[in-house]
């Protein structure tokens, strides 16, 4: 029977219990996170705004760790939309020093983990110690291929589709291709993300029901999971549940219950 809430359901499963039943052999591929609810956690706690963003770095370290133990191939963090760039210059850049440190502390779990780091966003829009600091780790990680973690930085979706559109018209002009060769296969190369999966599984902490913006073209069809647990406090069995409440759904892309399995 379905289930049509849109949130997650709280099973009494322990973590143990979830990882056994997990199907290491139908994980997605690539998981998409909305990391929110710092600002609310803190709140909670009276605490400056900072504290939640801070907490939530240690999330981010399970969560990451975790996905590269079991097998996932890319993981997506929405780690600053554009829109975020309207937040007070002091959260700003708070934010910033707490990615340069991330990145900065990091790079030797992911080299140990083997896993590629890469940003996406208008990455020339942060200062240019930090965008100095992204072209180094994406850099230094570009052979591990255990898994891609990519960050999404100063990141809209619409302008990633008219960055698209324009890298697409300056291709047509310069005569690289006609427009008979643009179809969805070909544009999505002009994306980003163009060397990454469609993510197979979105998640968005912290009660909000909504894609702010994050991967449009991209979630087509994607799978998505809504909790409210606020990121900082998202750990591995909230990853757990996440995944294995993906598992538990049938993907039929338009087609007919179990048609797609003829
Ligand atoms: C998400 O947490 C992190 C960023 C957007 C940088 P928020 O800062 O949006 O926290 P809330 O949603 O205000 O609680
Ligand atoms: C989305 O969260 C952006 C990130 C998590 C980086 P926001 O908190 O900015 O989104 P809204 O304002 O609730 O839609
Ligand atoms: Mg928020």
């Amino acid at each position: 029977m379905t289930d049509f809430s849109s949130f997650e359901h709280k099973p009494s499963a322990t973590e143990e219990t979830l990882l056994q039943q997990l199907d290491r052999d139908n994980l997605p591929r690539h998981v998409a996170i909305i990391m929110d609810g710092n600002g609310r956690w803190a709140a909670q706690r009276h605490l400056p705004r900072i504290a939640g963003h801070k907490a939530g770095i240690q999330s981010v370290r399970e969560i990451v760790t975790f996905s590269c133990e079991i097998g996932i191939q890319a993981l997506t963090l929405y780690a600053f939309s554009n829109e975020n760039w309207n937040r007070p210059v002091k959260e700003i850049t708070q934010l910033m020093i707490l990615l340069e440190r991330f990145l900065n502390k990091e790079l030797k779990t992911m080299m140990k983990n083997e896993i590629r780091f890469q940003a996406i966003g208008q990455i020339d829009r942060l200062q240019d110690s930090v965008v100095k600091l992204i072209r180094s780790v994406e850099k230094e990680t570009r052979n591990n291929n255990k898994m891609t973690l990519i960050l999404a930085l100063s990141y809209g979706g619409r302008t990633e589709i008219v960055d698209a559109i324009k890298k697409v018209h300056q291709d047509l002009e310069q005569e690289r291709m006609t427009i008979k060769d643009l179809d969805e296969k070909s544009f999505s190369k002009y994306l980003y993300t163009c060397n990454i999966p469609d993510p197979d599984l979105m998640i968005r902490t912290s009660g909000e029901v909504r894609v702010s913006n994050f991967l449009l073209w991209q979630v087509a069809y994607t799978e998505l999971y809504f909790t409210k647990t606020p990121w900082p406090d998202f750990r591995k069995i909230h990853f757990l549940r996440a995944l294995c409440d993906y598992q538990g759904r049938e993907r039929r892309y338009g087609l007919i219950s179990g048609e797609q399995n003829h």
